[in-house]
């Protein structure tokens, strides 16, 4: 295994992307999840949001963010007034990483080799979809597309550069759900959202 690279189509396009992903083995996590997760959305959308990896219902959808965390994360997006046709879902990792415990599978968060190893699939669909605003949501995403040094409770809410893109990097919506205070959580993602809204054209 070394990294999703030697698996990127010849012909770069999302549809292209979308079908050799389903048969990466960049990594070990291809082994026990069901399928590749790969992003959705319109091709035109200005917005990518980027979370870190599926959980278990997306593993068993084959679709980003249709869990709880995906509940939280519609929920801002419709009060920040960033609207579903103009935003492109994906995940730093595309393969569901979990450890059973009896029948139920626990998520894991990925390591830092499977976030490398999964970049190019990332890489190529900021290359491809060319947004004006990326979300970065959480650590993992950060890691991917910010870099070892950023550090997200440190920086969200900042309006940065990424490449040609804008970026916002905010806590990840499954934090949302785990903070003691959910309210407070919640109306902070959801702020760091509008600012994302407010600077796009
Ligand atoms: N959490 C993520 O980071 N991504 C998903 O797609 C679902 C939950
Ligand atoms: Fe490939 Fe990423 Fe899946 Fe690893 S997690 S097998 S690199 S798609």
């Amino acid at each position: 295994n070394t990294g999703a690279a030697r698996f990127l189509p010849e012909r770069l396009t999302l549809p292209e992307l979308r079908r050799a992903a389903a048969h990466c083995e960049g990594c070990d996590l291809y082994r026990d999840a069901t399928q590749t997760v790969f992003g959705e959305g319109p091709s035109q959308a200005r917005f990518l949001i980027v979370g870190e990896q599926p959980g278990d219902q997306e593993d068993r959808k084959g679709a980003p963010f249709v869990g709880p965390a995906g509940r939280i994360l519609d929920k801002g997006l419709e009060e920040a007034g960033i609207d579903r046709q103009d935003a492109y879902l994906t995940n730093a990792v595309k393969h569901f990483s979990f450890t059973l415990r009896g029948k139920r599978r626990i998520h894991q968060k990925p390591t830092v080799a499977e976030i490398e190893a999964c970049g190019p699939w990332l890489n190529a669909e900021l290359a491809l979809l060319k947004p004006e605003m990326v979300v970065v949501l959480g650590a993992t995403a950060a890691r991917a597309l910010l870099g070892a040094a950023f550090k997200v409770t440190q920086h969200r809410g900042e309006v940065l550069e990424l490449g040609e893109a804008l970026a916002v990097a905010t806590i990840h919506p499954s934090a949302v759900l785990r903070a003691p205070d959910r309210d407070e959580a919640y109306q902070g993602f959801l702020s760091d959202l509008r600012l994302a809204r407010r600077s796009c054209s």
